[in-house]
């Protein structure tokens, strides 16, 4: 009865809490001044959505490696059912790769580069600041690598899947890196904040992650020697 009540209560306060953010994005979109503009006038269409795609696909990317650390951590096992927490990691991380794979192919329909598949897939090929963007195919690649060990989890075992997983670490890396410097908005204080606080946040939570991890070891290590 009570589970039911704090459901209830945390639905209300995500009902809220999406409703505010949908208002303040409407006033924002409002006073930039993108309504007054069609889409079909927009002759950098391709190119605008190119970008935004690439943030969207970041803030999901950075979503998805701090779920991830809350689930190792045990930050959320008290809250939020094993099966609710696993699904909502999982839906990010495929989210993060479709918007990463759409935000690489709008590049084919940008009139400024003549970018070829080729030139998106194999990393440091491309016309355009090559070594940036190529960290972004790599970071691309990494991310292929972990999402799809999952359903090959029984085929690769569990040992090979965890050590895959820690690619994750590298693929957010990698990311941040070519958000920052292969992107136009790239010395937007906005973009640079947003890279900068997930940065930190990640580097935070993964020093938590592993102290916790180290002292679970060591209270279980002397257990062991009893016992052997
Ligand atoms: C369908 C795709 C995915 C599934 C099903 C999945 C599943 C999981 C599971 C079960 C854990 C907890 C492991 C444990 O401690 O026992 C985990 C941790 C984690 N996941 Fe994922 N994951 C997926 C994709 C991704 C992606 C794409 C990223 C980011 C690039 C990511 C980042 C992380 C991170 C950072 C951790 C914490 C790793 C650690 O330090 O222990 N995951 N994931
Ligand atoms: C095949 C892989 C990829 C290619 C070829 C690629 C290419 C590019 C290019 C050319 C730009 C510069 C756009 C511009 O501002 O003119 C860019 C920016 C960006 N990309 Fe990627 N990218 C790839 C993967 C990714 C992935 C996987 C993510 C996120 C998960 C991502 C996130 C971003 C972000 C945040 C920007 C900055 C947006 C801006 O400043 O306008 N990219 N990418």
């Amino acid at each position: 009865m009570n589970k039911d009540k704090s459901t209830a209560h945390l639905d209300l306060i995500i009902l809220i809490a999406s409703l505010i953010v949908i208002a303040v994005s409407v006033v924002w979109m409002v006073n930039t001044g993108v309504f007054s503009v069609t889409l079909i006038e927009d002759t950098k269409l391709a190119w605008h959505l190119v970008r935004s795609s690439g943030i969207v696909a970041y803030v999901l990317l950075m979503g998805s490696t701090l779920w991830g650390l809350f689930i190792s951590a045990q930050f959320v096992k008290d809250w939020s059912p094993g099966v609710v927490s696993m699904t909502l990691h999982s839906t990010i991380s495929w989210l993060a790769l479709v918007l990463g794979l759409i935000h690489a192919l709008l590049l084919m329909f940008d009139g400024y580069f003549a970018y070829t598949l080729g030139d998106l897939f194999i990393p440091f090929t491309g016309p355009y600041r090559p070594e940036a963007v190529g960290l972004g195919t790599l970071a691309f690649w990494l991310i292929v690598v972990v999402t799809l060990s999952f359903p090959l989890k029984k085929w690769l075992g569990h040992f090979v899947w965890k050590k895959l997983h820690f690619v994750s670490y590298a693929a957010f890396g990698l990311v941040s890196l070519h958000g920052l410097f292969a992107g136009t908005e790239g010395t937007n204080l906005g973009l640079r904040l947003l890279i900068g606080m997930g940065v930190l946040l990640v580097v935070l939570l993964l020093g938590i992650r592993t102290g916790r991890t180290h002292e679970k070891n060591a209270r279980s290590a002397p257990r062991k020697r009893v016992q052997s």
